[in-house]
């Protein structure tokens, strides 16, 4: 497997290091064959060279069977980087060329972990959901879009969401298949009561479990009740299928039920799942970079669904998320997981408690 390392900015490097030595760890005991090579990129690198991708740089992410990625930073306080700049390194740049179409976010409750949540653990207890956000259309790249002045010479913000049949299509498939492999359950989630796009998504889907996947169970949701089951009673969910932007929000919201985003890994794949992008949903915590006290369980994590969905490798993937919460259950904890009067390690050392255990 060609896998390429993009640690960027932020905390990226230092969680993509912990990340990279659980790699090293398959790779010397399970023969996990990689060919790894490392870029930078982001808003450091244009700092120091002048570019946020370097062309080669992006040549590499075209031809890679896998990315590791860490993370890209989002600000820019000077407003320094051209706008033309901040589109050649930017994510959804990426994100598009790839076509990386299907964005897994699972959210699993690690028993350990009930004190860190911010809910009770009766509604935590079993958490065991992934939301499939679709990640290459809708509202993120819909046109027109901008900001026009018009002829009274006011203006206004547009954006479009929009979707083709075929691209709901593709990440209704890929949601009812994914949903085979766990426990047979899809929440399709909208705003068909409001809008066109909405209800086209729900007729697709629709039309889509009846004729291909009738022994999977499929529901459909509208997203603002997605939003309240979600804090209600999370563990009713298995797959929730849903566009862009609410599966951005969605996620956010689902990965508060453990108390951190640092705990929260992303795979986003492509059609025949040869493109993948492998990333921790943190960002680049600016406010703490450099200080060796991120988390790194969302890149490890991350790690997981790598060799889960590029490897084809289950029983690894398995074997690295029990270690996870086995590392947990010891009583290894980062800041942003330790309960209060908890004391909590740093980033290595919640390496070093992965790497012990498994
Ligand atoms: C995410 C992030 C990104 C998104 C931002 C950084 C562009 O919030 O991956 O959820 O909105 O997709
Ligand atoms: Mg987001």
């Amino acid at each position: 497997m060609k896998l390429l390392v993009l640690p960027g900015d932020g905390v990226g490097p230092e969680v993509t290091e912990q990340a990279l030595r659980v790699l090293d760890w398959f790779a010397r005991h399970r023969g996990l064959a990689l060919d790894i090579t490392h870029r930078h990129f982001g808003l450091e690198n244009w700092r120091r060279h002048g570019t946020m991708m370097p062309d080669e740089t992006w040549a590499r992410i075209l031809e890679a069977d896998a990315i590791l990625f860490g993370a890209v930073g989002s600000l820019d306080q000077a407003g320094v980087v051209p706008p033309e700049e901040r589109r050649k390194g930017s994510l959804l740049r990426m994100r598009r060329a790839l076509d990386v179409f299907a964005n897994l976010r699972p959210v699993r409750m690690p028993p350990a972990l009930a004190e860190a949540s911010p809910y009770k653990p009766r509604i935590t207890e079993g958490v065991d959901l992934v939301i499939l956000r679709e990640l290459t259309a809708g509202m993120y790249f819909g046109e027109p879009r901008g900001v026009e002045t018009l002829p009274d010479g006011t203006r206004r913000g547009v954006n479009t969401h929009s979707y083709t049949e075929a691209e709901i299509a593709r990440a209704a498939r890929f949601g009812f298949r994914l949903a085979r492999q766990r426990r047979g359950h899809v929440t399709s989630v909208d705003k068909a009561n409001v809008m066109e796009a909405g209800a086209f998504w729900r007729q697709i889907v629709t039309a889509i479990h009846a004729a291909e996947f009738p022994d999977v169970t499929l529901e459909h949701m509208l997203v603002d009740n997605c939003a309240m089951q979600l804090s209600r009673n999370p563990r009713r969910f298995d797959v929730v299928l849903t566009d862009n932007l609410f599966g951005d929000i969605l996620s956010d919201a689902a990965g508060a039920i453990i108390g951190s985003l640092g705990m929260l890994p992303s795979a986003s794949l492509s059609e025949d799942g040869r493109r993948a992008l492998y990333e921790p949903v943190h960002g680049s915590a600016p406010d703490i970079a450099g200080q060796g006290v991120a988390n790194p369980l969302g890149a490890i994590l991350s790690v997981a669904l790598l060799l889960r969905h590029s490897a084809a490798r289950p029983q690894d993937a398995a074997h690295l998320e029990a270690a996870v919460e086995r590392a947990l259950a010891a009583g290894a904890r980062t800041a942003d997981i330790a309960g209060p009067g908890e004391a909590s390690i740093g980033t290595a050392a919640m390496g070093d408690a992965v790497l012990a255990q498994l």
